[in-house]
């Protein structure tokens, strides 16, 4: 054997020795050697890689850490539609299935498998010859995502199977308890804002362009069922469990085959008592499918789900817990918010200890004492709301909450305008106003500085080192040393965030000015139209509401803004500092699109869907395959499907074929 066979065999040894010993960890909860021996192993193969690149394999362990960031995911058709499930709430309504299916199949009995319904994000997996060679997200159920990348890195994902089969398989990728508050925690420290539950953690972690950032999350996966390219050999769910496990998928090992929905409805009441929570991930109900494939298809499906499968929702999640006193905050415009601080109760997976109770008005309409027992939930299932008072079990001395007539952090009067819901602070000088615009500065959509949150922000403003956002660019090393709890690393980097964050376009500083009434899109709109901040402060009412979408309500607040004296000093400020003050002008022709985000549903007239999605691209835009908040555009053909629905509810801007055209024309 030459020696460059000796080290090809090698590689292949290597390979296969790390994939199994991946899957004794991450698949089977089994580990065979210690970590650094794991390492040893994969350090050896990575070096092996890297002198002879061209014995890398689109299989190799090596490829989980993550290649090159992305600019867009490419779309996923789905050979079969990934369907979503009907829900059933009740003991009543999962009869109602089995009634329906005993109907329709003809028979007293049906053979069902019941499993654990996982609180994470529908992914299919494609694989070829035994080889993993495509993921992607659910998307519309008919095209998502492609994030192959990302799910490499997920080491619960085998990039070879057991057998050299052609198939697609389904499973849901979770964030594990455990991991999600780890990595929340990770994230308080450095400023970021924390995911409000593993779910979401676990979308944005594959939703991540940047592979890297997904290698680094502690995601993992359940399969849960075959796709396309069926086996003729597999006839029941039950079979098609077992297979997948062979293959060296990771199967959830809570599944049961209940003969008849008696047996189904114990299984699932077993689950109803708090079971539920000494898992290690989350679950938000179980699924019950038919067992029989032919009996499936049989069934078949109706519009966006199958007839032979429900799913068994544990009912929406409540905590009771006591309101032990009401603090206001005062926000970056001076708003204040009275928030509820609670003893702090386990709901939907995090720890709640305040909740917002908005204004007054709500305060009055909910009627919340100091000291009420009060019931929240999660509204959307993220945030958390005051449902209702448990006013039964008022003792007497609970205490009425008034909304201050000054603010808590200045002193200063405070008013309720015509009109509006809050009490606001009115001094320009508040120092919770200050710090709080400081926050909204450094946030991310705005100069996005990394590692100035709401903890820092207030240290400095405390320690008079900042007392408006100009300040920051001025920020010494040295000071920034003494103050608590920041050490030369995080300082050195805090700098070195905002000294970068001098060169963000325009509209990044607009939008962190906090100026009334102009959000990220006017930012953009306002930065593009008048190309420089000097220009934008000449602008009169007439200029700023020539602006397309500027109505006379922002374009009032930017002329007060920028009369006022204190604004003035800021923006002196930012000037000597050598703060960018240009917006790049669009480019005509090129990518006016850049930035923007496109859905397409119904039937174009004028060209394909693929023509379509080329001539977007080909300016700058985007296409994905859902809507969402980030959406910018539907475009609407001949019988829009759900997606029209969708965007209304998001409020996305909808465009006709000729609008696009249009849209298209004058860009
Ligand atoms: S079966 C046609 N099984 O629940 C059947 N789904 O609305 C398709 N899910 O998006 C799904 N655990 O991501 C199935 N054991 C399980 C599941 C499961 C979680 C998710 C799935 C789907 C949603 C159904």
């Amino acid at each position: 054997m030459s020696e460059r066979e000796q080290i090809r065999k090698r590689a292949q040894i290597l390979r296969e020795q790390i994939e199994k010993h991946n899957y004794h960890y991450h698949v089977l909860d089994d580990p065979l050697i210690t970590d650094s021996e794991f390492d040893k192993l994969l350090r050896e193969l990575i070096a092996i890689e890297e002198k002879y690149p061209e014995l890398k394999t689109a299989d190799s362990p090596t490829q989980r850490v993550g290649g090159k960031p992305l600019a867009s995911f490419d779309t996923a058709i789905h050979k079969i539609p990934m369907l979503g499930l009907d829900n059933a709430f009740t003991k009543d309504e999962l009869f109602d299935f089995d009634r329906r299916v005993r109907w329709g199949l003809n028979q007293e009995s049906i053979d069902y498998v019941a499993e654990l319904k996982i609180d994470g994000l529908a992914v299919s997996l494609q694989y070829e010859n035994g080889v993993f060679v495509r993921g992607a997200t659910r998307g519309d159920g008919y095209q998502g995502e492609d994030i192959t990348q990302n799910l490499k890195t997920i080491p619960a994902v085998p990039l070879r199977l057991s057998k050299p089969l052609t198939i697609e398989v389904r499973g849901e990728v979770y964030m594990p308890r455990q991991a999600f508050i780890r990595l929340n925690e990770e994230r308080e420290k450095k400023s970021l804002p924390p995911f409000a539950n593993p779910r979401n953690a676990a979308a944005g972690s594959v939703r991540q362009l940047d592979p890297a950032v997904a290698a680094a999350r502690p995601l993992s996966i359940f399969i849960y069922a075959l796709g396309a390219n069926s086996l003729e050999e597999v006839n029941t769910h039950l079979e098609a469990l077992t297979l997948l496990k062979e293959l060296n998928f990771k199967v959830n090992p809570h599944y049961r085959l209940c003969c008849g929905i008696n047996e189904v409805w114990e299984y699932c009441r077993s689950w109803l008592e708090g079971k539920r929570f000494d898992l290690d991930y989350e679950i938000d109900g179980l699924v019950v499918k038919v067992n029989s494939f032919s009996g499936q298809q049989r069934l078949g499906v109706t519009g966006r789900s199958p007839r032979w499968a429900i799913a068994f929702k544990f009912p929406a999640e409540e905590a009771v817990t006591e309101v032990q006193k009401v603090e206001v905050n005062v926000g970056r415009t001076g708003a204040l918010t009275p928030v509820a601080h609670l003893r702090p109760v386990r709901l939907a997976g995090s720890i709640i200890k305040r909740v917002s109770l908005h204004n007054e008005d709500f305060l009055k309409e909910k009627d919340v004492l100091i000291g009420d027992k009060v019931v929240i939930h999660k509204a959307g299932d993220i945030i958390p709301e005051v449902v209702r008072v448990l006013k039964d079990e008022r003792q007497g001395n609970e205490i009425k909450f008034e909304m201050p007539t000054s603010c808590p952090a200045c002193n200063a009067a405070v008013r309720r305008l015509p009109g509006e819901a809050a009490w606001r602070c009115l001094n320009p000088r508040c120092p919770a106003q200050a710090v709080e615009r400081i926050v909204h500065f450094a946030s991310r959509k705005a100069m996005d500085i990394e590692g100035l949150g709401p903890a820092v922000a207030e240290q400095l403003f405390k320690a008079g080192l900042v007392s408006d956002v100009a300040d920051l660019y001025f920020l010494e090393l040295d000071p920034l040393l003494k103050l608590e709890r920041i050490a030369t690393k995080s300082a050195t980097n805090l700098l070195q965030a905002i000294e970068k964050s001098k060169s963000n376009p325009l509209h990044r500083l607009l939008y962190g000015l906090g100026i009334r009434f102009v959000g990220e899109k006017a930012a953009r709109l306002l930065a593009e139209h008048f190309g420089s901040l000097e220009k934008l402060i000449s602008a009169n009412q007439k200029s700023l509401t020539a602006v397309e979408e500027i109505g006379p309500k922002i374009a009032a607040s930017i002329v007060s803004f920028f009369r006022l004296d204190g604004s003035r000093q800021v923006l002196k400020k930012l000037k000597k500092a050598g703060v960018n003050l240009k917006q790049e002008r669009r480019q005509k022709s090129s990518q006016p699109l850049i930035g923007k985000t496109f859905v397409l549903t119904g039937t174009l007239e004028q060209f394909s869907r693929q023509e379509a999605k080329k001539i977007i691209e080909e300016k700058g835009g985007r296409v994905t395959g859902s809507v969402s908040r980030r959406t910018d555009y539907l475009v609407v053909g001949q019988n829009p499907g759900k997606k029209l629905e969708e965007a209304h509810k998001l409020e996305v801007s909808i465009l006709t074929e000729s609008e696009l055209l249009a849209l298209l024309d004058r860009s």
